[in-house]
């Protein structure tokens, strides 16, 4: 009887599985990658503000900034001219706080009145709607919902929050 495997199919045979395995890592590599990306949400921001220095390791409680939160559905994001109260003379000059002054000190060589555009991070999807007062009113604090925020250097969320 003629032999049915021709005498090649050994390599054959490795040659399949391995490219099947070749193929099932780059879908694997793939489904990670794309979670990685979509999951989490930390937007490059007109100002490199930290929550790790500020709120962290210079311990400003986040209602100093974000007072709105208490009586307000939004938490709001701090008006330039209060980063201003300590930045007028704290590092004025540094290149990170000039579009601060650029935006809110006219004494500034490059005063434009532009206010600074900070981009969103958290936001629910649809239309949900969201009312902050309503929670703390209700003695639930910040790291409840938003974690590990005098963590971060740069604010990030979960993609859909
Ligand atoms: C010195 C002022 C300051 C303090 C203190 C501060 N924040 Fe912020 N926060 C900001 C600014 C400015 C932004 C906008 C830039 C950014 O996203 O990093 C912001 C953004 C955020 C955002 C994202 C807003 C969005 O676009 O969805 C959250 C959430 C937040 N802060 C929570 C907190 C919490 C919780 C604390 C306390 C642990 C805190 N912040 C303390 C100034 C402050
Ligand atoms: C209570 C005072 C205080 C307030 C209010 C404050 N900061 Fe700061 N900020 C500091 C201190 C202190 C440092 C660190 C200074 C150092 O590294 O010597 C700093 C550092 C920074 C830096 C880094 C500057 C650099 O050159 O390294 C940026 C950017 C900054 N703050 C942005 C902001 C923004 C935006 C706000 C308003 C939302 C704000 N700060 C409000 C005290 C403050
Ligand atoms: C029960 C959960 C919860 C708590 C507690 C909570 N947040 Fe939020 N926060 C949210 C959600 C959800 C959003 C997104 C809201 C939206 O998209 O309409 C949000 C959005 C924000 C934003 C950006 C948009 C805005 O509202 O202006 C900031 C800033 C913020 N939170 C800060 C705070 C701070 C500071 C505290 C504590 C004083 C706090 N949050 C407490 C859930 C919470």
């Amino acid at each position: 009887m003629a032999n049915i495997f021709p005498p090649n199919a050994n390599r054959r045979f490795y040659g399949i599985i391995a490219l099947g395995m070749l193929v099932l890592a780059l879908i694997l590599g793939g489904v990670y990658y794309l979670n990685f990306y979509v999951k989490e949400h930390a937007p490059v921001q007109p100002v490199r503000f930290s929550h790790k220095l500020h709120a962290g390791d210079l311990k400003m409680g986040c209602t100093s900034c974000h007072a709105a939160a208490l009586r307000s559905p939004r938490a709001g994001i701090p008006d330039t001219k209060s980063c201003l109260g300590c930045h007028q003379h704290i590092l004025p000059n540094s290149p990170l706080i000039a579009p601060l002054r650029a935006a809110a000190d006219p004494q500034f060589p490059g005063y434009t009145g532009e206010p600074v555009r900070w981009v969103m991070v958290n936001r629910l999807s649809g239309h949900a709607y969201f009312n902050h007062m309503a929670h703390l009113n209700r003695g639930i604090g910040c790291t409840s919902c938003h974690e590990d925020a005098a963590g971060m250097e740069v604010m990030k969320a979960p993609r859909d929050a």
